[in-house]
């Protein structure tokens, strides 16, 4: 082979599990195989849960209205408004001018981490985590620290841990709330004790990643900004989970700053999304739509799912070799693997359940290498008959493969 043009160690360093795990996947299915695909967090990639069409229209029609050029950098001034009166009625006082639409909240995730991070700082975040939080940070010289969900708990979080991690580097204390991967949702207490924690450091912003907020089936959810009267908070949600439509790509940052000390950082956010010129202009028309319409069409799409998450708990707890906590919100579960021979080796079981079962699951080393291990991640919004196929070929596979 040529010696070869070096990469940067920035993109060489980067991992993405969820997707990584899709390559051996495709190549089956280019041998003809056809996989049970339970890897994803897409809803449109299974039966029975559409982008609703009144969305689709609306998007439709901004195109066929010629809304193809540039948009405002920090987001069409009528979609600002809708998104702040949608934090409005979750609890704080947001104003348009606190909202900026980008490329999803991966994008959002791209421009706090550019205006906040510099060398030898730290970002805070669950472990198991979503894992552009440990990918992304790196490229700024900063470093990502897990705080442990509690994994005999209902993957809570660790408060105790969250206090002894605590540091005058930590610039941004992370909560994924409902939580990818494991499907927890944390309550106002357990908020409001992060909060008080995050209060004693001044240079630390939370990060509050509510992408899955109207996907809690628990009913404790809360808005996080809505309970901090001091803590600066950066809100991201979208129209990816929630309103289903991830291709997209559009979402927002939100800035939730009671004590006014985010002045400089917000200058530097607008500098980097002028600098990134727009989001998607026709896909903002769909946002906003679906924003302004009545929303009674999500009280079907949430029980669908739910039907499709209590079949899991349950054929999961008829299977030997496997267990779970139930899952509050998401669409995601985080499965235990019990036998020490995939417990020890949770991406093994992964590549071989699929090549022997055609079962597509992400392991859970790939969430956390440490507080993820011994898991696999299952989404399921596949339809129930997909959903008891896939887990009677896990338990012919675990049956099979049981240690002595
Ligand atoms: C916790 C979390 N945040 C953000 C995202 C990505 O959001 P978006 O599609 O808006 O970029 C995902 C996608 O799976 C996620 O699970």
């Amino acid at each position: 082979m040529e010696k070869q043009i070096p990469v940067a160690s920035r993109a060489s360093n980067i991992e993405y599990a969820i997707r990584d795990v899709v390559v051996p996947a495709a190549i089956l299915e280019e041998q003809g195989h056809q996989i049970l695909k339970l890897n994803i967090g897409d809803p449109s990639a299974y039966p029975g849960l559409p982008t609703p069409q009144h969305m689709v229209d609306a998007y439709v029609h901004a195109l066929q209205k010629g809304m193809n050029g540039y948009s405002p950098s920090y987001g069409l001034p009528e979609l600002r408004k809708a998104i702040a009166r949608d934090e409005v009625q979750k609890g704080w006082d947001a104003k348009d001018s606190d909202v900026y639409v980008c490329h999803g909240v991966t994008e959002a995730l791209q421009i706090v981490f550019a205006s906040i991070l510099n060398q030898g700082d730290t970002v805070l975040a669950p472990g198991p985590h979503y894992p552009p939080y440990m990918a992304y940070p790196q490229m700024y010289g900063a470093t990502t620290v897990e705080y442990k969900l509690k994994p005999d708990d209902g993957w809570k979080l660790d408060i105790d841990d969250i206090e002894s991690k605590m540091n005058d580097s930590v610039r941004l204390l992370v909560l994924i709330n409902p939580n990818n991967p494991c499907g927890s949702v944390a309550g106002a207490e357990e908020v409001n004790r992060v909060l008080a924690i995050a209060e004693r450091w001044p240079n630390c912003i939370v990060v509050a990643d509510e992408i899955y907020d109207g996907l809690d089936f628990t009913g404790e959810h809360v808005s996080i900004a809505s309970l901090s009267s001091s803590v600066p908070v950066f809100v991201l949600n979208g129209v990816s989970k929630v309103f289903y439509a991830p291709g997209w790509r559009i979402g927002y940052l939100a800035i939730h700053d009671p004590t006014n000390r985010l002045i400089e950082v917000r200058d530097g956010i607008e500098r980097l999304l002028r600098s990134r010129l727009c989001a998607s202009t026709p896909a903002q028309y769909g946002y906003l739509a679906g924003l302004e319409s009545d929303r009674s069409w999500m009280a079907a799409y949430s029980s669908k799912v739910v039907a499709q998450r209590n079949l899991c708990i349950e054929r999961i707890s008829s299977i030997e070799g496997i267990e779970v906590e139930s899952s509050g919100g998401a669409f995601y579960m985080f499965v235990r693997l019990t036998d020490p021979k995939w417990a020890d080796n949770d991406k093994k079981f992964v590549l071989e359940l699929l090549h022997e079962e055609h079962v597509l699951f992400v392991h859970g080393s790939g969430f956390s290498p440490t507080l993820g291990k011994g898991h696999f991640r299952l989404v399921y919004l596949p339809e129930i008959n997909v959903l008891n196929d896939a887990f009677d070929r896990v338990e012919r596979f675990l049956l099979r493969h049981r240690s002595a």
